[in-house]
């Protein structure tokens, strides 16, 4: 196996180590929908402008917090693993929308879910996090640093969106997804691992105002800002290099690929992801148009709806593929086990809501203008 950022071996000699793979998933989508329709009332843009640029017709908007949501995930992840809160050692949560900075939204999930002293850690590494979350995961597991962890992509990325922004108010939705990764049997599990990220491009996408850095303007506090044309650029080359890679460092092609499950930005992107790696769209996984970009949960989410549908068969090989603030990028490789269906299923769920998704909406941009300091 090998892990590369350009060409140099991060895990070397790790053919004599344990591989890692994927016994447990579930996700968790917050019940209240916002429809293109929906923010055709509150901005001025267009659910024919949305879908053509975009593919996505809806998202979701939630009513709890990211830990809530990453909990729920978790809880099914771990029944469809069969797996009990005393085997999770190892907790990473993917996420760039965390409850707090500090504690990290995994400490939380940990005391939600009663996971004993299992070691909480978030990844930032904006939409590519799921995948450099399941990388860390698979080299604890690989080193026998950690037995069981849960690696989940959660996401409330509708509190960063402003309504006066249509060029990103439109793209974000609210979700989680979780999977269990443990020790594989024979040759199934993870094959290769790819991770990249160019620096330069940092401010490509940004969240200002969540952290320590020094304020200039008082206005450019806690604001998402993105230079989409730049990303999409960097994205189409990035998510097709990150994931040729990983195919070759798996020692396969891409006809042995059976399912693409692509970081879900925007259809373009995928579309563009799947000719490069000549892939018919039979072979990809796209649910945008119900949940537009989850960020750092679209995979996992993808994945679990995924083998709902019996897309994944056993011993299917898969390629995760994502970009996303940084500039990062991430690709993994696996051979899929033998089960395909859950242990068992959890009836774990959000709290019931009755708002609407508008409603949620405009209590999201108060929420946000109380951050501001504009009461
Ligand atoms: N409704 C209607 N019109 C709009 C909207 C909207 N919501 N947003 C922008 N427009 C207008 C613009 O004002 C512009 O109008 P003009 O030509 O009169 O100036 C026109 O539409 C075209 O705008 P572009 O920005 O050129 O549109 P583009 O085709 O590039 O699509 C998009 C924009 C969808 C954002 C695209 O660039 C994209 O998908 N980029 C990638 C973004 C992404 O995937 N980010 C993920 C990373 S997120 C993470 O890591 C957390």
């Amino acid at each position: 196996m090998t892990s590369l950022t350009g060409d140099a071996p991060v895990n070397g000699g790790a053919e004599s180590m344990q591989r890692a793979t994927i016994t447990g998933w579930g996700l968790c989508v917050p019940p209240a929908v916002l429809t293109n329709s929906d923010l055709e009332t509150v901005m001025d843009t267009s659910d024919e402008w949305i879908v053509s640029r975009t593919g996505i017709k809806e998202r979701r908007i939630t009513h709890t917090e990211t830990s809530d949501m990453a909990a729920v995930a978790a809880r099914r992840a771990m029944a469809a693993a069969g797996l009990e809160p005393e085997q999770v050692d190892l907790v990473l949560v993917a996420t760039c929308s965390p409850d707090q900075l500090i504690p990290s939204t995994a400490a939380y999930v940990q005391a939600i879910l009663g996971l004993g002293h299992a070691a909480c850690l978030d990844v930032n590494a904006a939409c590519t996090g799921f995948v450099y979350a399941l990388s860390v995961a698979n080299g604890m597991i690989a080193t026998g640093v950690a037995k069981h962890a849960l690696v989940i992509g959660a996401e409330k990325l509708t509190s960063l969106l402003d309504i006066n922004d249509r060029s990103t108010a439109v793209l974000f939705g609210d979700g989680a997804g979780a999977v269990v990764v443990e020790a594989a049997q024979g040759d199934d599990g993870m094959l290769a691992l790819n991770l990249g990220a160019d620096g330069s491009l940092a401010d490509a996408l940004t969240v200002t105002g969540f952290a320590t850095k020094e304020l200039e303007v008082l206005e450019n506090e806690y604001r998402l800002t993105m230079d989409g044309r730049e990303i999409f650029r960097n994205a189409v080359v990035q998510m097709g290099d990150a994931a040729a890679r990983a195919v070759a460092d798996a020692g396969l092609t891409f006809d042995d690929i059976d399912l693409l499950i692509p970081h879900q930005a925007n259809t373009r992107i995928i579309d563009a992801t799947a000719r490069r790696m000549n892939l018919p769209s039979e072979k990809v996984f796209v649910n945008i148009g119900s949940y537009g970009n989850t960020s750092a949960a679209s995979i996992p989410i993808a994945l679990a709806e995924a083998l709902e549908a019996g897309r994944i068969k056993p011993h299917a090989k898969i390629v995760f593929v994502a970009f996303g603030g940084g500039l990062t990028w991430g690709a993994a490789c696996m051979q899929w086990g033998e089960r395909t269906t859950p242990i068992e299923n959890s009836d774990a769920d959000l709290s019931p809501t009755d708002q609407t998704g508008l409603e949620l909406l405009a209590r999201r941009q108060r929420e946000r203008r109380l951050r501001q300091g504009a009461g």
